[in-house]
């Protein structure tokens, strides 16, 4: 979205709307002052990690949190992830690291990795949604370290959108998702990643893969070995917000190669990895999302949902996403894609 947007978006907001933050060229220290102590006061602060915005509180503060699930209208059966600005802060959060933990954490944090483990009681039982056991991430986005540093408490944070709704990955998705609900928006730019956290945890034998994310499992598996997955069989544990509908745009969405007999004659709009050599498909649909030129999963990962965006406003009646394979970032987008596919 371009300059002009951002200024038709500040003459319509109003003076709690004034901290709207944007990092262009930089954020301010009095930008980061406003923000943190807009944390400490219980108020909620919209910020940018590198995967997507996240809608961030105290996560020390019961209260704050509270009103991150009241604004979302998210379940309060969903727990929330807990951001740190450095490493070592996640001894102070939870019981014990087991070493397979340790060392994914140190290989990749600060970055798009979420483990789950035993959590302290200064955790609120709101933020776990009554678990014993927490989410955790050191963000890489400098921005974010940045704002829980200023606030000097751990921020507990979902991603910025309302719940079940397409997460956002630019400060104007946050704006159109909550307007003047939400008061402070720190904006820096398009998310790099572009796709949420891969969540783990590790349940004493094998390591757990609760979300597939920004960091592939692969580079997972390399570090540490095999994963299971969760929730893939009555017994293994799973992660209670990953429910089968979300990341939903409003527009039916269809996974297939070709059109499928539900959207036939219809106002079909397409979203594909890249162009391919005598697409008929393209002919037969209104709009294309290629989501990289070169095929490149990780390019594709940090255009997803704002291409889903853009086709769910342009007015089709259904949006056909052709898979991509399942391997890299690949198995994030497709778990998205599935996700949002549900009815
Ligand atoms: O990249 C991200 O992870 C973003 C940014 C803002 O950091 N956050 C995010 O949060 O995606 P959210 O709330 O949209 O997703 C949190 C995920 C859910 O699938 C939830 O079930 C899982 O983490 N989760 C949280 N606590 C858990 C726990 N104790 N055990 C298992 N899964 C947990
Ligand atoms: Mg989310």
């Amino acid at each position: 979205m371009g300059d002009a947007a951002i200024g038709s978006m500040e003459t319509t907001r109003t003076v709690r709307a004034s901290n709207y933050l944007r990092m262009n060229p930089l954020i301010t220290d009095e930008q980061f002052s406003i923000a943190a102590k807009e944390i400490c006061r219980g108020e909620l602060v919209a910020f940018p990690t590198e995967t997507v915005y996240g809608l961030g509180a105290n996560a020390l503060d019961s209260q704050a949190v509270a009103r991150v699930f009241e604004l979302k209208g998210r379940p309060t059966f969903d727990p929330l992830i807990v951001h740190v600005a450095d490493p070592q802060q996640l001894e102070s959060l939870v019981t014990e690291v087991p070493d397979p933990i340790c060392r994914l954490v140190e290989k990749f944090w600060p970055g798009p990795l979420s483990v789950v483990l035993q959590k302290k009681s200064i955790i609120p039982d709101l933020v776990t949604s009554g678990l014993d056991s927490v989410a955790i991430r050191c963000p890489g986005h400098p921005v974010a370290r940045e704002l829980i540093k200023r606030s000097g408490v751990p921020i507990a944070a979902p991603s910025a959108n309302r719940f079940g709704c397409v997460s956002p990955t630019t400060a104007e998705h946050v704006w159109e998702q909550f307007g003047d609900q939400l008061p402070t928006i720190l904006d820096s730019g398009p998310c790099e990643v572009g796709i949420e956290s891969t969540v783990v945890g590790f349940d004493g034998v094998s390591m757990i893969l609760y979300r597939p994310g920004g960091v592939p499992l692969e580079a997972l598996e390399e570090e540490v070995g095999f994963f299971k997955r969760a929730g893939t069989d009555d017994q293994s544990p799973s992660s209670p917000g990953q429910l089968t509908q979300h990341y939903a745009p409003r527009t039916p969405l269809i996974i297939s190669c070709d059109i499928p007999v539900e959207f036939a004659g219809k106002r079909i709009g397409v979203i594909a990895l890249c162009p391919e050599a005598e697409d008929k498909l393209m002919k037969e649909c209104l709009a294309v999302e290629f989501l990289s030129k070169s095929g490149c999963l990780r390019e594709a990962a940090s255009n997803l949902f704002a291409a889903m965006r853009r086709l769910d406003s342009a007015g089709l009646d259904g949006i056909l996403v052709r898979p991509v394979p399942e391997v890299d970032l690949g198995l994030a987008i497709m778990d998205r894609l599935r996700r949002a596919s549900a009815r």
